[in-house]
């Protein structure tokens, strides 16, 4: 059984802060599998890919190299660093449409297996429990009520209207949960957090107190 962490959940829960500040505090590695989803989608649609095009995406998919900095911050996609153009609403909603394909979920969930198998990680994303790391000993839900989760966004995307932001995240929402492959869901085992209500270090002091019950 490799030690790993799986943290799942929608956006606006606080999901890369607290996975970031549990790495850290582990020693862990960090991988931000949202990330690598994202910079797929930009680097598809820059290659001019049709994303309802499965054979196009699994080419695309098939010679596409991913790389993270030692911290998991930079994310660099065929050598190039996409870190910078990926947190934009644009890159979330292409990685949401990118990610109900098929042929995409299985190269990426193949390569964040590889990435996992020297375990000690921190893995976040939506699948993470369900579908990638099944046997992880340690797994989160985080959630948030969606008003609450409209306003987190709306703080990190500078420049976006709430009533945007809350509208793109609804619309991802769906998507993300409802998709045949995959669906956003708690695992069975996972340990659910509600973050509507807690601070980041609460959130966090449940986490690693679940996590030193369970890894000993
Ligand atoms: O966490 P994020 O907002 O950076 O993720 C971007 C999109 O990628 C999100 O809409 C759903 C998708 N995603 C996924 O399908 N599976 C994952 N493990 C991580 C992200």
């Amino acid at each position: 059984m490799v030690l790993a962490i799986a943290i799942d959940g929608p956006a606006g829960v606080g999901k890369s802060t607290a996975s970031k500040m549990i790495a850290r505090s582990l020693g862990f590695k960090y991988i931000d599998t949202g990330a690598m989803y994202r910079a797929v989608a930009l680097g598809a649609a820059r290659a001019g890919v049709d994303f309802s095009d499965d054979g196009a995406l699994e080419r695309f998919c098939g010679a596409v190299k991913i790389e993270f900095d030692e911290t998991g911050e930079r994310i660099r996609l065929n050598g190039e660093d996409y870190t910078g153009l990926i947190r934009t609403q644009e890159a979330g909603d292409a990685a949401s449409r990118a990610s109900s394909r098929p042929p995409v979920r299985r190269a990426l969930v193949a390569m964040q297996r590889r990435m996992a198998e020297a375990g000690r990680v921190v893995m976040e994303g939506r699948d993470i429990g369900t579908v990638v790391l099944p046997d992880a000993p340690v797994k989160f839900y985080m959630d948030a009520r969606p008003d609450v989760r409209a306003r987190r966004r709306h703080g990190e995307l500078h420049g976006a209207g709430i009533e945007a932001v809350a509208k793109g995240m609804a619309e991802r929402d769906m998507r993300d949960r409802t998709r045949a492959d995959s669906p956003l869901k708690p695992a069975d085992d996972a340990v659910v957090i509600d973050t509507s209500d807690l601070g980041l270090d609460e959130v966090v002091a449940r986490m690693m107190k679940v996590v030193s019950e369970r890894v000993s």
